[in-house]
């Protein structure tokens, strides 16, 4: 069982040792986070992970979609992170349209690391990306894939909604990302995606599986801060918690985050499609 006495690392949590944890079935922690205040926090609670994600344009910025988030605002909020975090691995989204084709995607990419100190880069899409993560990957460049529901595509799936429901819609995905994983991505992040197809997408997949509505199953899990902390305004999404019930403190919501993905308490049955 995680105990409080496992929680802050000492040491820096770098692609090997989520790959470890992958092999040795111990669940990854991931949370988003913007600034260095909260990326201090992550490091202090033991969150094996920060997404500087693009969610950012709706949690920070208060935009209604992830879209308008520009590749200057991710070098941004990424460099306010690494000056806070200390010992957590560090993934930088790539904005709408920044990896349209491949030397927009390499070039866009390559400044986020140089500029920002980033530990990895997150794409969202299937094998139309194969070339870009080959490329990206023999450059030195760690690629976090994104499948399911991708919010940067949300006019194109016509809304926020579950996918991979249908047998066929299914097949599909374990074949994107096993193409995704043989081009060369580091890690996966599934969101809303029914458990049963995360579950199996995560065995088939020798990277770690980080799920965002998608089941206990996957390798690890991811939340946006603000969601978790119930600060989000409107409606919580379904595969959220609110952390704060019952914490003395911010830090203790996100120890408990911790805690409840380490020992697989989170998410249960009632977060999960
Ligand atoms: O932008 C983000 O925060 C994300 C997570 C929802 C996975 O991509």
């Amino acid at each position: 069982m995680y105990s409080a006495a496992d929680k802050k690392r000492t040491t820096q949590v770098t692609i090997s040792t989520l790959a470890k944890m992958k092999r040795e079935a111990e669940k990854i922690v991931m949370l988003t986070s913007y600034d260095a205040s909260f990326a201090k926090l992550c490091s202090d609670v033991g969150v094996d992970v920060i997404l500087v994600g693009d969610s950012l344009g709706n949690v920070i910025q208060g935009k209604k979609t992830t879209i308008p988030v520009t590749l200057d605002e991710i070098i941004y909020h990424t460099n306010c992170v690494m000056n806070g975090n200390e010992t957590a691995f560090v993934i930088a989204d790539m904005p709408f349209m920044s990896y349209a084709n491949l030397n927009d995607g390499l070039d866009n990419a390559g400044r986020i690391m140089k500029e920002s100190g980033a530990h990895m880069v997150k794409l969202e899409g299937g094998k139309e990306l194969v070339e870009l993560v080959k490329a990206m990957a023999v450059r030195g460049i760690p690629v976090c894939g994104h499948l399911g529901l991708m919010p940067q595509s949300v006019h194109k799936m016509g809304g926020y909604k579950v996918q991979g429901r249908e047998q066929e819609e299914a097949d599909h995905m374990v074949a994107e990302a096993l193409a995704l994983q043989e081009a060369g991505i580091d890690m996966l992040v599934l969101e809303c995606v029914p458990a049963v197809l995360a579950k199996r997408i995560a065995a088939e997949l020798a990277i770690p599986v980080i799920g965002i509505g998608a089941g206990v199953d996957c390798d690890g899990q991811v939340l946006v801060l603000q969601d978790m902390l119930a600060i989000t305004p409107g409606k919580r999404p379904k595969f959220s918690k609110d952390f704060m019930a019952g914490a003395g403190s911010i830090a203790e919501a996100m120890a408990a985050y911790v805690k409840q993905v380490k020992n697989k308490e989170f998410p249960a049955q009632e977060h999960t499609f």
